[in-house]
């Protein structure tokens, strides 16, 4: 009998050991097809996805014998946790693993923008030697305003300070004594106060019904424009109509976004503009931290299977 079912492009060390122990079913394109997914799933007593597959009330209610969803990855946006608890099946997550890769490439984008890297790289290549077109902006001495002060706001903040930047941070959740304000001299600020202040704002928000459509026409309007905005958390906190018009009128200066509103995205406009730098949602994809998830949500499926508890569970099942 079949146990565990992963249904998108999870590999690696982690699930051969997983597939020593338990059988295995590899199909890493079946989250594309629901309904087939929907089928197959009543056969199997653990489910490991990453971020594309859609684990509704209805996919949880066809896997009569799940027991544990393992989420290789800390956005729970497509699991619904709640429908979960009702049927008694454990999600579990990797809430850090994928942290540090997360923050290097926000501070990657942020490079990109003040140093205009991507448009030099194609210009050299282009055959050109445009030395005074690419006269760009330091990092150092500004202001980078953090919005969402979780794991990967603050070790963004942390490599921004290393950069001799001031932090301001916005988080409705956080209290004036937590770490990020201590160990980082951040300040801690309303999100209107942050937007007027910063040079940078980066965004790490997960998706929920107070953070969809945050970034709006008005929000925009607060920020300097001489200020750059770097989303690599969620893209619908983000509302690209209005960041689009942002980028067009000059309101901002530059963007870089590594999520979308709907990925894979549909060509709206956004990718012509030359102020913004789009990257395939790849914050979390290096070796590094994707070995780290693998291990762990292999880990925690195995043990959960085995009567175990979970080290990341999610949510909590009444017994
Ligand atoms: C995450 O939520 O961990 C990242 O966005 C990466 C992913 O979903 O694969």
């Amino acid at each position: 009998m079949p146990d565990i079912l992963i249904c998108e492009n999870i590999h690696g060390a982690a699930v051969e050991v997983l597939s020593l122990q338990f059988e295995v079913s590899f199909l890493p394109d079946l989250w594309k097809d629901s309904v087939e997914l929907s089928k197959r799933i009543g056969d199997y007593r653990a489910l490991i996805v990453r971020n594309q597959t859609q684990v509704t009330a209805a996919l949880l209610a066809a896997g009569s014998k799940l027991v544990v969803v393992g989420r290789a990855g800390v956005g729970l946006d497509n699991v619904d946790v709640a429908a979960a608890t009702r049927a008694g099946i454990l999600i579990t997550f990797t809430p850090d693993q994928n942290a540090v890769s997360v923050a290097e490439l926000a501070m990657g984008l942020m490079l990109s923008l003040a140093r205009m890297i991507p448009a030099a790289n194609q210009d050299t290549k282009n055959g050109n030697w445009n030395r005074q077109m690419f006269v760009g902006m330091e990092l150092y001495g500004k202001t980078i305003g953090i919005v969402g002060a979780g794991k990967i706001g603050y070790l963004t903040a942390r490599r921004a300070q290393a950069f001799g930047m001031k932090v301001l941070a916005y988080d409705p959740f956080i209290s004036r004594d937590s770490i990020l304000l201590s160990e980082l001299n951040a300040e801690l600020v309303s999100l209107d106060e942050l937007l007027a202040r910063a040079d940078i704002v980066s965004c790490h928000l997960p998706a929920t019904p107070g953070t969809v459509g945050m970034f709006n026409a008005e929000r925009f309007e607060k920020m300097k424009p001489t200020a750059t905005f770097v989303n690599t958390s969620r893209g619908e906190v983000v509302v690209e109509s209005d960041l689009l018009g942002a980028l067009e009128s000059g309101q901002i200066a530059g963007a870089a976004m590594d999520v979308r509103s709907k990925e894979p995205p549909q060509a709206g406009g956004l990718e012509r503009l030359p102020n913004l730098i789009l990257t395939p949602h790849v914050g979390a994809f290096t070796q590094e931290a994707q070995d780290r998830v693998t291990r762990a949500i292999c880990e925690d499926v195995a043990r959960v299977l085995d009567g175990k508890p979970a080290q990341n569970a999610v949510n909590k099942l009444s017994n």
